[in-house]
């Protein structure tokens, strides 16, 4: 494995190559005093509000909100990976891209080795053990052929408290890699087999090798499912039940469909669909949908018809927005209240399912039906108020022709443009009120995003002297980013607005940076203002902080548990000066 990409490359990588050289062959651009000027590749409009910084190294676009460094323009408009991005950059600067020496990866075959021989040994169970009886009588009962039984591996786990010990754990090293399978565990000092008495469905990554197992029991017993716990080789967040199935029957794969349950992949592949997934006790991650939308176009969330099944679709809709680049689709069905893929494949039959999976709800429709549920579409009022429901979704959706497409139909919706939907919350009529609700991703300026900011804006704020301090204590969001730019900026003052944000990246911080960086753009301050606003910025921070502070100690006397030192400090603080700093 290639191992990662340092930041001081990408920093240096920005510093070689100009942004403007970057856009320009793709979107023609026009000088407009410092910046330049297009009409924006992400979404459709007749004046242009795409502007590119040539100082920040940075685009933005008034109109729809799109921002980012280059890379993030390649990403977003030639649809590439951000090591993709790397690399075309790199060619363009002429140099090559340097790797990390990769860490050495452990060595997991032992594991895998062992746990497709546990599941050779349930498979052989099911068949010899002298309790299997009523494991295949469940089974039948269940409606499982043997045949697909065997295609899935489906095993059994008897009754015993160290069957599984008994056969693989001849010494310390043998029990150690059992444990580190996650196929026995440990309570007070006494050790045994994690699954007892349970119809074992082995799990397999998409390279086909064992992961781990799930284990069903024969009747009402709690858990239902036990599953393996998180081990080196196993990861729910990542890995779908049925995956490498589905790949090995179907060489082209068109569509998936996501379920919830073991059962439901198996009864689906026993009636011949054979590309049905199921996640892992977990709802859908991000992860889950890179890899299926790696493989197939269209997927498919299959929920049960009841509440928790709805609020998983939601969810799982939710989870989707981001990934939703052009040319995937995502489909909703939700099943009758009371079925699962499982019982309704085997009522109904394959080809009614599959008629229900073909006209399984679009995801635009789900979303604005969703939305409009409780909404009296009939007043102006109501439609307002889809359009703010939906706008901050719209948002998530990547730049591209989808949601081009959601933008136009939100509009349509509600029978206006979405700039002419009177502003429904909003108490004042300010009109920089006004101007920031139109886009509807840009936040609200507290203190915090008010100083980042600014230091977008402006990186060489971090140089001045005599910053106040004191603030960087506060818990709240958003201070320890604040605190990690202003560090990162003292030490590398020159970086721009690009470089600065790419630091970030990897991190949850990454979106509301770029967002930041944008507003960074449209909300000039003059330079001379730039200064005392930022200290003025970091102030009102120090000020919380000692508010804060002071509530806290002050509880702490009343409950009588503050020390003698915390007693002095409260009196310092009570009886200072407010502009005072610490
Ligand atoms: P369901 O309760 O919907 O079960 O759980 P099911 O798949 O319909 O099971 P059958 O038909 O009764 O056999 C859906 C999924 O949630 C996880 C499992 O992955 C299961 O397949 N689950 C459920 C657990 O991990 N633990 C549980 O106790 C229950
Ligand atoms: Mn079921």
């Amino acid at each position: 494995m290639a191992g990662k990409i340092p930041q001081s490359f990408i920093d240096d990588l920005l510093d070689r190559i100009d942004i403007v050289d970057v856009i320009s062959p793709r979107v023609p651009l026009k000088k407009a005093g410092k910046d330049y000027q297009a009409r924006c590749p992400f979404h459709d409009e007749k004046t242009p509000s795409f502007t590119v910084s040539q100082q920040k190294q940075f685009y933005h676009c008034f109109g729809c909100g799109a921002h980012g460094s280059a890379i993030g323009f390649l990403m977003e408009y030639d649809h590439m990976s951000f090591v993709e991005a790397i690399e075309e950059l790199a060619t363009q600067a002429g140099v090559e891209v340097p790797r990390e020496a990769a860490p050495a990866a452990p060595d997991n075959r032992p594991l895998y080795e062992l746990l497709e021989q546990a599941a050779g040994f349930y498979r052989q169970q099911l068949r010899r053990h002298p309790e299997a009886g009523h494991a295949i009588e469940y089974l039948q009962q269940r409606g499982l052929s043997g045949e697909i039984a065997a295609d899935y591996g489906v095993g059994y786990a008897p009754p015993g408290w160290h069957t599984v010990l008994e056969h693989f754990g001849h010494d310390t090293a043998a029990v150690g890699r059992l444990r580190s399978a996650g196929l026995i565990t440990e309570q007070e000092g006494k050790r045994y087999d994690r699954f007892r008495n349970r119809i074992m469905f082995p799990i397999r990554d998409r390279r086909g090798r064992v992961i781990g197992f799930g284990g069903r029991v024969l009747d009402d017993s709690k858990p239902k499912y036990l599953n393996s716990p998180e081990t080196p080789v196993f990861h729910k967040g990542r890995e779908l039940y049925g995956f490498y199935e589905a790949k090995k029957a179907l060489r082209q794969l068109q569509r998936l469909i996501v379920v919830e349950g073991y059962m439901d992949v198996i009864a689906l592949a026993q009636f011949g669909i054979r590309y049905a997934v199921a996640t892992l006790g977990t709802a859908t991650t991000p992860d889950h949908l890179e890899r299926l939308y790696r493989t197939a176009p269209e997927v498919v969330f299959c929920f049960d018809g009841d509440r928790a099944g709805r609020e998983a679709a939601w969810k799982a809709l939710d989870t989707t927005l981001p990934l939703m680049r052009d040319g995937r689709e995502a489909r909703f069905l939700l099943l009758p209240e009371g079925e699962d893929p499982d019982t309704l494949v085997r009522k109904e039959g394959a080809a009614a399912f599959e008629q229900r999976v073909a006209h399984a709800t679009p995801l635009s429709e789900y979303l604005f039906g969703h939305l409009a549920a409780e909404i009296d579409m009939e007043s102006l009022d109501g439609r307002a108020r889809l359009a703010e429901r939906a706008r901050p979704l719209l948002d998530r959706l990547p730049g591209g022709v989808f949601r081009e497409m959601m933008r136009k139909k939100l509009s349509e919706l509600i029978g206006l443009s979405v700039e002419q939907l009177p502003v429904s919350s909003v108490k004042s009529s300010d009109a920089r009120h006004r101007r920031h609700r139109r886009h509807s991703g840009s936040p609200r300026m507290t203190p915090v995003r008010r100083a980042v900011v600014l230091l977008l804006r402006d990186p060489r704020l971090a140089t001045l002297s005599d910053l106040p301090q004191n603030w960087r204590q506060l818990d709240a969001p958003g201070i320890t980013l604040l605190s990690d730019l202003l560090d990162l900026l003292q030490k590398h003052p020159n970086l721009n607005s690009a470089q600065l944000i790419e630091h970030w990246r990897e991190t949850e911080y990454f979106p509301h940076l770029e967002k930041l960086c944008g507003l960074a753009m449209e909300l000039p301050v003059p330079e001379e203002g730039a200064a005392p606003e930022f200290r003025g910025a970091l102030m009102r921070l120090g000020q919380q902080q000692r508010e804060h502070e002071t509530r806290t100690l002050l509880q702490r006397i009343e409950q009588g548990t503050a020390t003698e030192e915390e007693k002095r400090r409260l009196k310092h603080l009570l009886s200072r000066n407010p502009s005072q700093s610490d």
